[in-house]
């Protein structure tokens, strides 16, 4: 029988858990969620265990990445499975402050990232990697993690993250791991909930239109308007996902690309039905 995780529902609760827990040499790994686990974020909380002494899961709807008319409410939530699924895992504390124990409600002060987060996501939800930002800089002052743990499911997530730990001098390493995926291809996300079987087959469109890409470029296809053209032509092929960007950057930096000279990503998101998606992939030139 594996233990129930210890709950904190605030940031006392969880200093004072880690402050008996964490021993001098110790090392604390982290993995920030917003719930409704999936075997994505388990791949997450699996690495952690594997590398650190201590895992720390946080479990928050963030309001603050949410914009208006977004999906705050609906987001899916169910506490009981999540913590069923990772007393399996043997986590050693879940993080899960009501919105009120992590904002006060004169908060005044965000963080911004000013380069990485305004393209793709972040032009399309403005403020949304400020929310991000602010909330994760908060989770890592609470859980003083060694290692942080980011799905490249969210590429440009993985990206500003890294960026803000950089420029803040923050003593995390952060780690980013691979997409996990069904085994048709759909990438998975708590919002593939709300795809009914026939908006869940042609949401397919997306990761097979990224299959596309990798083969133009595994082919030699150097010009990017030449596979964005492909891409884009296979997801037009499904009319009911309405394509909000695609793009492909410098995976590093994401800067804007004519030619494959470097590493780069394709990244997009789109709209099938209620539900947002988006996906990527890193296309690298086999030479
Ligand atoms: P959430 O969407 O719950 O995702 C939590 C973490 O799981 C993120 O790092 C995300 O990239 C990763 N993840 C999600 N689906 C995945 C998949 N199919 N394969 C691999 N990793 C996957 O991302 C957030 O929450 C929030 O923005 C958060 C960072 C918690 C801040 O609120």
């Amino acid at each position: 029988m594996k233990k129930m995780p210890h709950i904190a529902r605030n940031p006392a609760e969880a200093r004072e858990f880690l402050s008996l827990h964490v021993r001098t040499r110790s090392s604390v790994g982290l993995v920030p969620t917003m719930g409704f686990l999936h075997e994505g974020h388990l791949s997450l909380v699996r690495r952690a265990k594997e590398e650190n002494d201590i895992c720390v899961v946080s479990i928050f709807v963030n309001p603050l990445q949410f914009a208006p008319a977004e999906d705050l409410a609906a987001y899916p939530r169910d506490m009981e499975r999540d913590l069923e699924l990772l007393s399996a895992e043997d986590v050693h504390l879940v993080y899960s402050p009501s919105p009120g124990a992590m904002y006060l409600p004169d908060r005044s002060t965000l963080i911004t990232e000013n380069s990485l987060s305004r393209c793709l996501c972040g032009a399309a939800r403005p403020g949304h990697f400020d929310g991000v930002c602010t909330v994760v800089l908060k989770l890592f002052s609470v859980i003083a993690p060694d290692r942080a743990y980011f799905g490249e499911k969210d590429y440009q997530q993985l990206q500003v993250i890294k960026r803000m730990a950089r420029d803040l001098d923050l003593p995390v390493e952060i780690t980013g791991c691979p997409i996990i995926r069904e085994r048709d291809g759909l990438a998975l996300s708590s919002r593939n909930i709300y795809l009914g079987e026939k908006e869940r087959a042609e949401a397919l469109v997306l990761s097979r239109s990224l299959d596309a890409a990798e083969e133009l470029v595994r082919g030699g296809e150097t010009d990017v308007t030449r596979i964005l053209d492909v891409v884009r032509d296979v997801i037009s092929a499904c009319p009911s996902v309405a394509l909000e960007y695609a793009e492909i950057r410098g995976a590093d930096d994401l800067a804007p690309l004519d030619i494959m000279n470097k590493r780069a990503v394709c990244a997009l998101a789109a709209r099938v039905g209620r539900a947002r998606l988006i996906d990527n992939r890193v296309l690298e030139r086999r030479d």
